[in-house]
């Protein structure tokens, strides 16, 4: 039964929306909101709460983000213990900040409605909270404008156990004509903590992921991206927000984060002049107001964020595990070692050159073999990087009978075959352009400007977007045994311009958003499609890699630079936020270092070769297949197990990781000598490991001996697992012995 305040307050709530059904919806779901108390919403995992709390406005605000309450009674009055009570009270910790109204602080939304206004309001509604399984809930909650038709759903996907939050926003309104959205933010965070340290990762080519950490002083910190394509290519969507003190392994509280998009990408973090910490995470509206027709979702892409209060190690290893279950393409699964020949032939190959590889990959022992670049273009043969990108045909005088005959022979020597394509993107020099200028992004006025001799197809276009799926598609409708596809881009999105936005009368702004939108139209069709068969994400080394993109890949390509002392650092850097399972790494001829040296780094992903190893002498072979045959019998610990960062690289003269067993029965330890000076005191110390059980006893076992050399650690001894995580054990990685494997198992 209604109250007769209740339903006087209906009525008013009824004309105010308009819209009878909607409001009985709301109605049903927050009651709260009618008797006009503050309404608080807990998004909580296991280790982490945010509190969210209507003001006496109905206005939504963060009033906390820490460590859980064990009182959900105590709730309501965290933020009375603030005295943040002077004029700028309330500005700063909008749960989501709109533009136009009172707020002069950065926004998470600016628009300009259909009447040309550019004001905006948001006022909670309702909210709901669902359960998606035993271990993940959806929090959404509604805000609208009291003057216009529009509104915005704040949306929070939790899994509690990893202490994952994926938080995105749906924007939508109901107005005559299109609302041009001028700002849309994924995420709109306030953190009240004491000092803030924020490690950002930029990027380059060859030098992928470089990480800095800095204290947040005044003003606004923006990492972002206008890339198009390869948003990663000067900085990436990664990031460690580090509270009271900078970021450490196995201390202190963290947040781990990423924009999951795929293009162009804004991250503002505000110190505001409570010296509290705002976070506006979204698409970068940069040359990007997207015009919003009526009754249509805007659907931001999400933030997610591990959260954890004992340090990066925790979270990474949150993060991997929730990844591995929940997000990366067959996370769970298995991968295929390879052979690639990019290294060994570049363009330079032919059909008998490639089969002699097939062989190489057999002796090897590698599941696959990978034919990269230069396979295809007849009018304009793909014999260098210039010409042939677009005309997806096998080149009749390098591949006379056809890529059916390659996948054929591979198979007589018992390996697998697959493929690299650059599928979004065409050289001028091809048939594609010549017959379909109007699918390229370009300014039709202005001189065409080129990144590596080449431009970026208009994935806006549906015609676009189905010549890519069909790139694809051909291929296994030919090929069906064709094994692996390796995905390349390596062009950025210049002269910003889509013939067909134009043709359709859409805004050119739309054209950054709608192409990633395109583009994840395609890898949905490949999908439905071919589920499972794996690909990797390479874009010009490692311009790519999100959590967005890893729902269709199962891996994705780090960085071109191969040299292994670099590598360490590198994929190190990676490890914070991407399983050891999704990232490729392979053994080439890049840098000084041994072959044992190079396959024990890369042994800490997944393996492959870019090498001719018919050239290598006896004793390299030799090791080789070993290594091969040892990689085969961890790397289920290196794939699904837990990572344990153990001596950092960029602080100390060696640097060591291990990966442990869920069982914790067995661990694989890598050590390697990061400086080659002479009598390093790092090398003298023992390395302390991690993750064991300090109750069970273990044998400490060298492998990827180098054939003819023994191994200075005695495999008979028994440590307990308390013992090697106190004292630990010496790698004795010296200047002889710069790279060392230690298996450890449990002894029963
Ligand atoms: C860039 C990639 O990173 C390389 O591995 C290789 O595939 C080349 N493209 C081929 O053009």
């Amino acid at each position: 039964m209604m109250t007769f305040k209740t339903r006087i307050m209906k009525e008013k709530l009824e004309s105010y929306f308009n819209n009878k059904y909607m409001f009985t919806l709301c109605f049903v779901i927050s009651v709260i909101n009618l008797s006009a108390q503050k309404v608080t919403i807990p998004i909580a995992t296991d280790s982490n709460l945010i509190l969210l709390q209507t003001d006496a406005s109905n206005v939504l605000k963060t009033i906390y983000f820490g460590k859980p309450l064990e009182n959900e009674s105590e709730y309501p009055g965290v933020f009375d213990a603030y005295n943040f009570n002077d004029s700028n009270a309330g500005v700063y910790n909008g749960a989501y900040t709109p533009a136009g109204t009172w707020n002069l602080s950065e926004p998470a939304i600016q628009v300009k409605h259909a009447d040309g206004n550019p004001s905006l309001e948001l006022k909670y509604v309702s909210h709901q909270k669902e359960k998606v399984d035993n271990n993940a809930t959806l929090t959404r909650i509604l805000l609208k404008d009291p003057v216009y038709p529009f509104e915005v759903t704040l949306c929070y996907k939790v899994w509690a156990k990893e202490n994952i939050i994926e938080q995105w926003t749906e924007i939508k309104h109901s107005e005559k004509k299109a609302v041009l959205l001028q700002k849309f933010a994924s995420a709109n965070l306030y953190f009240t903590n004491k000092d803030f340290y924020l490690t950002s990762f930029q990027g380059e080519y060859l030098k992928e992921m470089q990480p800095v950490e800095s204290k947040l002083l005044q003003g606004i910190r923006t990492i972002d991206s206008k890339m198009g394509t390869r948003a990663m290519l000067l900085q990436t969507p990664n990031f460690i927000l580090s509270f009271g003190k900078p970021a450490s392994e196995n201390q202190g509280t963290v947040m781990m984060g990423q924009l999951a998009w795929s293009g162009n990408f804004k991250m503002d973090y505000e110190i505001d002049s409570y010296k509290n910490l705002r976070l506006i995470a979204g698409i970068n509206p940069f040359a990007s107001e997207y015009s919003l027709q009526p009754n249509q979702v805007f659907k931001t892409p999400a933030l997610l964020y591990a959260l954890s209060n004992n340090g990066t190690g925790e979270a990474s290893r949150n993060l991997h595990d929730w990844a591995r279950k929940y997000r990366l393409l067959d996370g769970q699964g298995e991968r295929l070692t390879l052979l690639n020949n990019w290294e060994a032939t570049y363009f330079d190959f032919d059909e008998d050159k490639i089969s002699a590889l097939f062989k190489d990959a057999k002796d090897l022992g590698v599941d696959m073999f990978l034919l990269d670049d230069g396979w295809f273009g007849n009018k304009h043969p793909r014999n260098n990087d210039d010409a042939g990108l677009g005309d997806w045909q096998e080149n009749v005088k390098k591949l006379p009978h056809g890529l059916g005959h390659l996948v054929k022979e591979a198979k007589k020597e018992g390996v697998k075959f697959g493929i690299w394509i650059e599928p979004e993107m065409v050289n001028p020099r091809s048939e594609l352009y010549e017959k379909h200028q109007d699918w390229v992004i370009r300014q039709p006025q202005r001189p065409e400007v080129y990144f590596r001799n080449q431009m970026v197809l208009d994935l806006s276009n549906p015609e676009v977007q189905d010549f890519v799926f069909g790139i694809v598609d051909n291929l296994f409708t030919k090929n069906p045994e064709l094994a692996f596809i390796k995905w390349d881009c390596n062009a950025v999105i210049y002269n910003a311009y889509s013939a067909y936005l134009n043709k359709k009368g859409i805004p050119q702004s739309n054209l950054y958003i709608d192409y990633v939108k395109g583009l994840y139209k395609v890898l949905e069709r490949i999908r439905a499609k071919y589920p499972k068969v794996p690909m990797m994400l390479c874009s010009g080394g490692g311009g790519r890699g999100d959590y967005e993109f890893l729902k269709y890949f199962t891996e994705f390509w780090p960085s071109d630079d191969t040299e292994p002392v670099e590598r360490i650092f590198l994929q190190w850097d990676y490890s914070y936020f991407f399983p050891a399972i999704a990232t490729d790494n392979h053994v080439t001829d890049w840098g000084k270092q041994p072959i044992k040296f190079r396959i024990d780094v890369a042994s800490m992903g997944k393996l492959g070769f870019d090498i001719v190893a018919s050239h290598l002498n006896e004793k390299d072979k030799l090791f080789c297949k070993e290594a091969i045959a040892n990689y085969n019998s961890f790397k289920n610990i290196v794939w699904h197990g837990d990572l344990y960062r153990l001596v950092n690289p960029h602080e100390n003269d060696i640097s060591a990781v291990m990966y442990v067993n869920p069982e914790k029965s067995k661990s694989v330890v890598f050590n390697y000598l990061v400086n080659n000076r002479y009598k390093l005191t790092a090398t003298q110390r023992p390395v302390v490991l991690d993750g064991l059980n300090p109750k069970k006893k273990y044998t400490v076992k060298e492998i990827n001996l180098y054939p003819g050399t023994t191994s200075t650690i005695a495999s008979d001894k028994v440590y307990t697992g308390d013992f090697l995580m106190k004292v630990g054990i010496n790698p004795n990685v010296t200047l002889q012995r710069t790279s060392v494997i230690l298996e450890i198992n449990e002894v029963n």
